[in-house]
């Protein structure tokens, strides 16, 4: 009676380390599917199903550009990424608007003020980068230009090259 007993005992026991080692495999095979670069398809439903609830939580620090979708106007991209300095002027950012504060610089050219933008100028980090293309931001310079004295056309799509 003891014997089989203790048998089943252990081998019960052996069955759930193996099921628990097995779910541990699942799931680092899960997280090596996200991690990884060009990400394999997961082999089952379950961990398909791992794989998404873990890609919520890893999907928000991706950064991609999406070429695809319709090019931004320089006001949605104004108002998306260079308002939050711009509108109430952060940092001494010249006020959107404000003739007086735009105005000496509109002298230097446009192609200056978009260099100024993409990489950066004393308290204003680069605007290039993000989720904007770099014409995009250069639509978003002749926004914000124009909206303070400037007379500068929305720059043309680059034809064929990246946009
Ligand atoms: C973090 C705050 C911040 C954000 C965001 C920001 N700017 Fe600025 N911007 C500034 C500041 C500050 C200056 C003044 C820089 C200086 O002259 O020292 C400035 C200056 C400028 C200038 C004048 C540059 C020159 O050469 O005189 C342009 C053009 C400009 N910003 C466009 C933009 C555009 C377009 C965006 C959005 C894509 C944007 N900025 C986002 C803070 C910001």
């Amino acid at each position: 009676m003891n014997a089989p007993q203790k048998n089943a005992g252990s081998s019960s026991s052996k069955t759930f380390f193996l099921l628990a080692t097995i779910a541990g495999l699942g799931l680092s095979a899960a997280l090596v599917n996200i991690g990884g670069p060009s990400g394999s398809v997961p082999s089952t439903t379950s961990d398909l199903a791992k794989a998404q609830r873990l890609q919520k939580v890893g999907s928000v620090t991706l950064k991609t550009v999406q070429k695809d979708r319709p090019l931004a106007t320089g006001e949605e991209v104004y108002k998306a990424q260079c308002a939050a300095c711009h509108a109430a002027g952060i940092s001494g950012a010249p006020i959107f608007g404000n003739a007086d504060a735009w105005g000496p610089r509109l002298g230097q050219g446009f192609e200056a003020l978009v260099q100024s933008a993409l990489h950066g100028k004393g308290a204003m980090s680069a605007q290039s980068g993000g989720q904007f293309t770099d014409f995009e931001i250069s639509r978003a310079v002749a926004y914000v230009a124009n909206a303070g004295g400037g007379k500068f056309a929305d720059p043309q799509a680059p034809a064929a090259e990246e946009k």
